[in-house]
């Protein structure tokens, strides 16, 4: 694959964070005909930049039902929707997660798998590029969002998302 291409959309509100984990679902759990399910995406922001709403809405949407938690304290969260699993990480407390890695986690990030990961700087090194890189930042009242594909697949989302339309520019004085 060549440079990585990228793309920043502006999320006005938690609805549109929503509406991209929206957009980005069928591709992962195999519903868009030719896509197979599966992949990783690392999601990167400070605390409340909407790493977690946006797993929340996306998890939901692959038909998850009941309570998605924050794996902050777990670490890990998994689901599985019939035979897709989903297993969603945050890396936030760990300041050494090689130990924790070479425990077996390591063995969840398949390719057939679908792997949500917050805080993958905390890996930094442990962790190959994931097939979509999330970076939100604040931005306004809402939040900027680059996404960067590092893979085909990735580049393969990429090219489904729809961004916002830009807001009208004010008029010229
Ligand atoms: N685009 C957005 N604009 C404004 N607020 C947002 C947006 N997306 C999510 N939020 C809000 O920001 C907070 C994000 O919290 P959370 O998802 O737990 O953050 P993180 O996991 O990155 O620490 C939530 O209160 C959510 O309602
Ligand atoms: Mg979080």
């Amino acid at each position: 694959m060549s440079a990585p291409s990228s793309l920043t959309v502006h999320l006005p509100d938690e609805h549109a964070t929503e509406n991209l984990a929206r957009q980005l679902a069928p591709l992962l759990d195999g519903r868009t005909a030719g896509v197979p399910a599966g992949g990783r995406i690392h999601l990167s922001g400070e605390l409340g930049a909407g790493k977690t709403a946006f797993t929340r809405a996306l998890l939901r949407e692959c038909g998850i039902k009941g309570r998605i938690k924050s794996p902050s304290y777990a670490l890990l969260e998994s689901y599985k929707v019939f035979n897709l699993y989903f297993y969603h990480f945050d890396f936030y407390r760990f300041s050494d997660p090689r130990e924790w890695l070479d425990a077996g986690f390591r063995d969840l990030l398949r390719d057939d798998a679908v792997v949500l990961i917050e805080w993958p700087e905390k890996a930094e090194g442990l962790l190959s590029p994931p097939d979509l890189q999330i970076s939100l930042a604040y931005a306004d009242q809402g939040r900027d969002a680059t996404l960067t594909a590092y893979t085909a697949r990735g580049q393969l989302w990429l090219n489904a998302i729809v961004p916002n339309p830009a807001p009208p520019s004010p008029a010229a004085p």
